[in-house]
């Protein structure tokens, strides 16, 4: 392909078919049914798939939040829909699958739900409240508040009396402790094998903990007898997962016989082990898998395969029992896809995701995309900002700048007590190797979330590094954003600033606007409660009084999690439409 110009109605167009590509991811196995979540309708919406008879049932319309790991024995279904028109504040609702009838807990008004694990007949969750609450919910629709706490953590298993969760418990921003609740005997501990480790994801089974640790010195799984208080390495019968060496661990649990079977990651990849022996599947990201007597469940993803789910048979043989091609125009934009270390300014290596557009020359204009989080990545798995800009003439570039997770948890903590620090200066590092190496001709920085916040700060911290910005629900200042939180976020905020709060309006954009010197498009859902509007309202208006070029896209009653398609096209659509003007034609402004 010769890099043919695209109008912008073709752009229009691709992006379109991007964006209404349906996704599907798995969530569990419930009584014959496998659930899953797809847009396969425009919407997130929960479905179940009837393995016998092929029957696919829409359980929400409209959306949903978060999703319980159903029970293999139960046929009730456990989920949160958000009732405040994207402010998060959310009900449980449980289904039936055989009735298909539903049902909601008045005894808990809608709040930020932020953990739901069910044990089959009772649901434990965390939500914020007067500050983070454990609650235990019962089937017959009566709730009661167990433990309340002013420290982050989150439910995120509940089985034979034992609900797990992990959290910051013990004061060190930088670790992760488990902690139990005995439902008998109504007693909360904290459980760390080792002071400032990092303990993740705990699930649970006959009152054994099975969690991912730090503490051996790299990640691996531990195992906790709850009742002995005994600790121990997991084990397993082949040598595979040892020998990959993963950095983290993304799901894992015991098959029905009791065996171990786990997703480990490492670079943005992920494999699947059972009893420590390789399942052998696509390369990409496998992110959740399901184990039934007969057959294995996979979600699989990768940067050119939108979600889907595999099953795998007792002979390894997988096929694709949800999902679908991309379409062959679409594909055939997408270039190619490879991760380069960009030395920062100090040394650290910064692992980058480069997916290439066949749509334009090299060098060309380029993206340096931020990921949001922060505590998240770019990794091997379909993006629906990655893929519009590739398709759309734009060479993506995407540091996994310190802070991001899986390259270990010395990496992930440099982020704690200097966001938009050390972390925005490999940002630009990154935009300064595009140039380089010969990918960029200009360079724009794009994000969400942490990523807009990073935009809306390196366009007036480092005014010469960027020819354009675009920042979606973006912060542009701490402090006020702080007072807006809620008791889960407020604890977030003070973890990721090591309770520095003097360092907030250095590190808000909404101090420096008078430095900034390029075309910013500023999306923003309107409702969001993580990322408010009103703090980026206020920055409008500063840009606004100095004759700034910059143009807004609020997204009527949308949230911070975009669960519509239509709403997912209003903040991709803007932004490419944008760049048309600031960076592929490369308009000069006339003032700033
Ligand atoms: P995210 O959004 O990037 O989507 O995770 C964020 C929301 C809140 C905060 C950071 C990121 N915060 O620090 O409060």
């Amino acid at each position: 392909m010769g890099h043919l110009p695209q109008s912008i109605s073709e752009k229009l167009r691709l992006i379109e078919k991007i964006v209404t590509a349906p996704v599907y991811f798995l969530i569990g196995y419930a009584s014959g049914h496998l659930l899953y979540t797809s847009t396969v309708e425009g919407v997130i919406d929960l479905w179940a798939l009837n393995l016998e008879t092929g029957e696919k049932i829409r359980l929400t319309q409209g959306g949903v939040h978060g999703v319980a790991k159903p029970r293999p024995q139960s046929s009730y279904v456990v989920y949160t829909r958000d009732e405040s028109r994207g402010r998060e504040l959310q009900r449980v609702y449980v289904t039936e699958l055989k009735s298909r009838e539903s049902f909601t807990f008045e005894a808990l008004e809608p709040r930020r739900i932020v953990g739901l694990a069910f044990d089959g007949s009772e649901i434990a969750l965390t939500a914020a409240g007067e500050g983070v609450e454990l609650w235990l919910l019962n089937l017959s629709g009566t709730g009661e508040r167990l433990y309340s706490t002013n420290c982050l953590m989150y439910v995120t298993d509940f089985r034979d009396g034992l609900v797990v969760g992990q959290g910051v418990l013990k004061g060190n921003p930088k670790s992760y402790e488990i902690f139990t609740f005995d439902i008998d005997a109504r007693e909360f501990r904290v459980i760390t094998p080792k002071e400032g480790s990092v303990n993740k994801g705990p699930v649970t089974q006959r009152k054994e903990v099975l969690f991912a640790s730090n503490a051996p010195g790299r990640e691996k799984l531990l195992l906790f007898k709850y009742s002995s208080g005994e600790l121990s390495e997991a084990m397993f019968k082949h040598a595979d997962l040892e020998k990959y060496e993963p950095t983290e661990f993304i799901d894992y649990g015991w098959t029905d016989d009791g065996n171990l079977w786990a997703i480990g990651k490492k670079r943005g990849r992920s494999k699947l082990f059972l009893d420590g022996r390789e399942v052998a599947l696509p390369e990409g990201l496998l992110t959740r898998a399901t184990f039934t007597d007969s057959k294995v469940y996979v979600s699989y993803t990768s940067l050119k395969t939108p979600g889907r789910i595999l099953e795998v048979d007792s002979m390894g043989r997988y096929r694709v029992l949800l999902g679908e091609e991309l379409p062959s125009d679409v594909a055939s934009c997408i270039g190619d896809s490879y991760v380069a270390d960009v030395v920062s300014f100090d040394g650290l290596r910064i692992p980058t995701f480069i997916v290439e557009s066949k749509n334009s020359p090299k060098p060309g204009p380029t993206i340096v995309y931020v990921h949001g989080g922060p505590w998240s990545e770019v990794a091997d798995r379909w993006d629906l900002f990655i893929a519009s800009l590739a398709a759309c003439g734009y060479h993506v570039v995407a540091p996994n700048f310190r802070g991001s997770t899986g390259y270990g948890e010395e990496f992930r903590a440099l982020d704690i007590g200097d966001p938009g620090g050390g972390d925005l200066k490999d940002v630009v590092k990154a935009a300064e190797w595009a140039r380089e190496q010969g990918v960029a001709s200009k360079v724009a920085i794009m994000g969400y979330s942490y990523g807009g916040f990073m935009t809306f700060l390196a366009t007036v911290k480092e005014p010469d590094a960027f020819d354009a910005g675009v920042a979606g629900a973006g912060i542009t200042d701490w402090e006020e954003m702080y007072v807006l939180s809620d008791a889960f976020y407020r604890t977030f905020i003070d973890i990721l600033f090591a309770d520095k709060r003097g360092l907030m309006g250095d590190r808000s954009a909404i101090h420096f606007v008078d430095r900034l010197k390029v075309p910013l498009c500023i999306i923003h859902p309107q409702n969001d409660s993580r990322t408010p509007l009103s703090p980026v309202l206020k920055y409008i208006w500063k840009l606004m009084e100095r004759g700034k070029t910059f143009e807004v896209h609020i997204v009527p009653d949308a949230g911070h999690m975009i669960v519509r398609l239509e709403d997912a096209l209003k903040l991709v659509m803007p932004a490419v439409i944008f760049l048309e003007k600031y960076l592929a034609k490369g308009a000069t402004l006339s003032a700033t």
